[in-house]
């Protein structure tokens, strides 16, 4: 099939993207209080068309992407997910599927290797199956997850498993990782929650003491030490403890852009908290422009936007000032410091507030749910 043209619009100045986050759909059987997705989540009947995915990802080979990593919500949700896997691999893109894996039969991942799958990243929510479910909002998910992660196993899939931890499991981090050994995962990314989308509005229950976070920071290093050559632990840490922040999507329009449910493109996934910013459509205008042209993926590339202390910093080109969506949360201004970092005048006042919520009796969780635009709030325990 004839690709369409992204050089007329290529500049030598900007690099392709590596990568593309598909968001094939916000539906869920889970209800995690710390989902990514915008609290405003995007309905079935606005979803991108299996034709217009199809031509998303033309475009983005076009463009220069390699990896495709198929996310959502639940991206088994969609009928139409194997068509789209061997669309993306006849284009040669590596195929990653990011999953919560209940409710998704051996048949259907048969069908996924056969359309080309290469690898799975799978969510685990706690290694204690009462925890799993209070988390996920949805029962006997630890069970299930275990039996999608033997299946991945059995059918010689690689496979990675994404424990996000938090103030309520992160004493059980040792076993998540054995879990991970004995499921015979590839790599394990131990990744505390970041504060965005659901998970600021449920900061208060999820944010762990600081004692929380330096033990994890020990159970991950020794861990490493053990298991060299047989797991690799990925490890991202709070970043309202941090030191430095994280060079948050590797630079703003620098590597990677996200595709939603409806088909809007942003630099990341929560760009759309950044006033200002319109993030164009695949449904009026190519990737290629959106990449290269558009006002939403040129505002923060580079370091010509940043204010001081970023811009006479010698990290500049390391962390890009750390994550703009952040630096609208916490200090309201795009074009601020993250105030992750120590060098932001908001960095005590971060520090301060984690410290004092983390230190105070949880508050019950907001689950993520589209049920009717409606929220669940997670009963209060009686005492
Ligand atoms: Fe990074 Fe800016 Fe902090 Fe320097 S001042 S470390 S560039 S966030
Ligand atoms: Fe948007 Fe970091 S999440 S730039």
């Amino acid at each position: 099939m004839p690709q369409p043209d992204a050089t007329v619009f290529a500049r030598p100045e900007i690099e392709p993207p590596i990568g593309l986050l598909a968001e094939l759909t916000h539906r869920c059987p889970l209800q995690c209080p710390y989902c990514s997705n915008p609290l405003e989540l995007v309905r079935r009947s606005a979803e991108l068309a299996t034709d217009e995915w199809k031509r998303v990802f033309d475009e983005a080979a076009a463009l220069g992407v390699l990896q495709l990593h198929l996310s959502g919500g639940e991206p088994t949700a969609r009928p139409d997910l194997e068509e789209l896997v061997a669309h993306a691999r006849s284009l040669e893109l590596y195929c990653n599927l990011i999953t919560a894996g209940v409710g998704i039969p051996e048949t259907r991942l048969d069908a996924l290797v056969e359309a080309g799958l290469e690898h799975v990243q799978l969510s685990i929510q706690d290694v204690d199956p009462e925890g799993c479910d209070r988390i996920a909002g949805y029962r006997d998910s630890l069970a299930k997850k275990l039996a999608f992660a033997r299946a991945v196993r059995a059918r010689g899939l690689p496979l990675t498993l994404n424990a996000v931890v938090h103030r309520h499991n992160l004493d059980r981090l040792e076993r998540m990782i054995g879990l991970a050994l004995e499921l015979g995962a590839d790599r394990i990314e131990v990744a505390h929650v970041q504060y965005y989308g659901w998970a600021l509005a449920n900061r208060a229950a999820l944010v762990p003491t600081r004692a929380q976070l330096e033990r994890s920071i020990e159970v991950v290093e020794r861990a490493r030490r053990e298991l060299e050559g047989r797991l690799v632990i990925d490890f991202v840490v709070p970043d309202y403890y941090a030191r430095r922040p994280k060079p948050c999507m590797n630079g703003w329009g620098r590597a990677v852009l996200t595709v939603g449910p409806d088909g809007r493109v942003m630099p990341c996934h929560s760009a759309h908290v950044i006033p200002g910013l319109v993030f164009p459509n695949v449904r009026e205008m190519p990737l290629a422009e959106i990449w290269y042209e558009s006002d939403a993926f040129g505002r923060f590339r580079g370091t010509g936007w940043m204010k001081e202390p970023c811009r006479s910093c010698p990290r500049r080109e390391i962390d890009f000032g750390g994550c703009r969506c952040q630096a609208m949360l916490l200090a309201g201004d795009p074009e601020a410091t993250d105030p992750a970092c120590e060098l932001s005048p908001h960095h005590a006042a971060v520090v301060a507030l984690a410290e004092s919520e983390s230190t105070t009796p949880p508050p019950p969780f907001l689950y993520r749910t589209l049920a009717g635009g409606r929220t669940r709030r997670e009963p209060a325990p009686t005492v």
